[in-house]
């Protein structure tokens, strides 16, 4: 079927003006002129359309009909060079094969722009878009960029489970996963739902975070990455969280928390190089459709070194700022993003890299501070996202670990294997995870989470 089908963006770059070829893609507008008709025809390929010329002589009515906006077809023709502006080459077509019509009068995407709020109730079509194409290819290109950072330096990608007993984070935001009867569970002597006659046998989650057997896969091989989905019940419509997005947790053995950030500098810089070299076509649409900054913003990314600075000095700079906030600021509250971006955009104005952070409001497993107070978070400040990548050096000690286990009241028997590993072998050890999506917000210049993955979940939102 498409034996001499060639893709779009390899034409556009480099077809040989005066060949046969084909094209296959999806009709993105039509406008008719006397003797010719001129189509723009996208294939996912590239941001930009190849331009068909049709003779109308050379074609029946019935065929030019079927043709509009969203039509699916096959042009073969001869690649010639294009008289009009805006592209090097064009199609003078000898056959048009129409695989699908889409009728003008109920197909959402005309020609003209749509706001970002409507393509979201269309999202089973806005891949068709310009933005959105744009998007999609940017996150593949992340995707593989990330696969390759790691896989060039000795990491081995580890598949951590979905489905988990245990709350990683400890945060108690996670979807139930269940085979029991909604409408009329089982129920133990004393009236709970009884677990025990669950799937598993045991009450059963979706992950939050691959971090924990992350550890595991660590303490044996040295250096490991994680890239999946995480689940999230937090009840937070921000433009800035979603129910399901997509993690990156490298954990590495041997490593401090000097080494992490080390790390963690590197493999954002690496990622936004990566971007600015193989999507260049993308980022200069999105640079001039929704943020003119966007540029500028990822070259200020390569062109400065992090500050590196405690969470208790951080919060000494938010104090006296005599800024006005919505969250109050004080030792021991936690940051939120109007003070991240303070930060990061006002005060430093460069990615800022927060370590030491109050015990009471980070996770268990992080490294306690001999201060008694503080634990080695890591958390990556970046401007317009605030927090890109939550981390810490782990807390290897079985004893201190233990402690805080209980002190928290986490269910120490759900954890019984994590504490194993500092009862055999234990060592230093350090990772992160850095949110796919608030990494391509960043790169793509978007503003909404929501538009920067294919189909958001959100609450009260598991369309498509
Ligand atoms: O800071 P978090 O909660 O850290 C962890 O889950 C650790 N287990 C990571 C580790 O050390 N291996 O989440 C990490 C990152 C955040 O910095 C943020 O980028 C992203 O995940 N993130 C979210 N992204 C979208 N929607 C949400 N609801 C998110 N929650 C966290
Ligand atoms: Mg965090």
């Amino acid at each position: 079927m498409n034996s001499l089908r060639i893709k779009i963006r390899h034409l556009l770059v480099q077809g040989e003006t005066g060949k046969e070829v084909c094209i296959m893609g999806w009709v993105r507008s039509k406008r008719e002129s006397k003797k010719v008709t001129f189509l723009t025809v996208n294939d996912g390929s590239t941001i930009h359309h190849m331009q068909v010329v049709v003779d109308l002589e050379k074609f029946s009515e019935d065929t030019l009909k079927q043709i509009h906006t969203g039509a699916a077809v096959k042009v073969t023709g001869t690649l010639v060079e294009s008289v009009g502006r805006g592209q090097r080459v064009e199609i003078r077509a000898s056959d048009i094969e129409v695989y699908g019509t889409a009728d003008p009068e109920t197909y959402p995407l005309q020609k003209k722009g749509h706001s970002l709020e409507f393509l979201r109730e269309i999202a089973h079509l806005r891949p068709r878009t310009n933005t959105f194409g744009a998007v999609l290819r940017i996150r593949h290109a992340m995707a593989y960029a990330i696969h390759k950072y790691f896989n060039d330096r000795g990491f081995y990608y580890m598949h951590t489970p979905i489905i988990t007993a245990s709350d990683a984070e400890g945060a108690g935001e996670m979807f139930r996963v269940t085979t029991l009867d909604m409408e009329q569970p089982p129920r133990t002597p004393e009236g709970k739902v009884d677990y025990s006659k669950d799937f598993f046998g045991k009450e059963t989650k979706l992950t939050v975070s691959g971090q924990l057997e992350g550890e595991l896969g660590a303490l044996a091989l040295s250096e490991i990455y994680t890239f999946g989905p995480t689940f999230r019940a937090e009840n937070s419509n921000t433009p800035r969280h979603l129910a399901e997005f997509w993690m990156i947790e490298p954990e590495m053995a041997f490593y401090d928390i000097h080494d992490n950030m080390d790390l963690a500098e590197d493999f954002l810089k690496f990622l936004v190089r990566y971007a600015m070299e193989h999507c260049t076509d993308d980022l200069e649409f999105l640079n001039q459709m929704y943020d003119k900054e966007l540029l500028s913003r990822l070259q200020f990314i390569l062109d400065n070194e992090f500050v590196r600075m405690g969470y208790t000095e951080a919060m000494d700079i938010l104090v006296k700022s005599g800024q006005k906030w919505e969250f109050p600021v004080q030792w021991g509250s936690d940051l939120q993003a109007e003070h991240e971006r303070f930060l990061v955009e006002k005060h430093f104005r460069k990615p800022v890299m927060l370590t030491d952070y109050p015990m009471e409001i980070k996770a268990f497993y992080m490294k306690q501070n001999k201060d008694g107070k503080t634990v080695r978070a890591l958390d990556v400040l970046f401007p317009r996202i605030g927090e890109i990548i939550g981390g810490s050096q782990r807390e290897e000690n079985y004893e201190a670990l233990h402690r805080r286990i209980h002190e928290m009241g986490l269910p120490m028997k759900d954890l019984w294997w994590y504490l194993d590993t500092r009862r055999f072998g234990t060592a230093p050890h350090s990772g992160f995870g850095l949110g796919f999506e608030r990494l391509i917000l960043f790169i793509t210049g978007m503003s909404n989470i929501r538009d920067v993955i294919p189909f958001p979940r959100t609450p009260r939102n598991a369309e498509f």
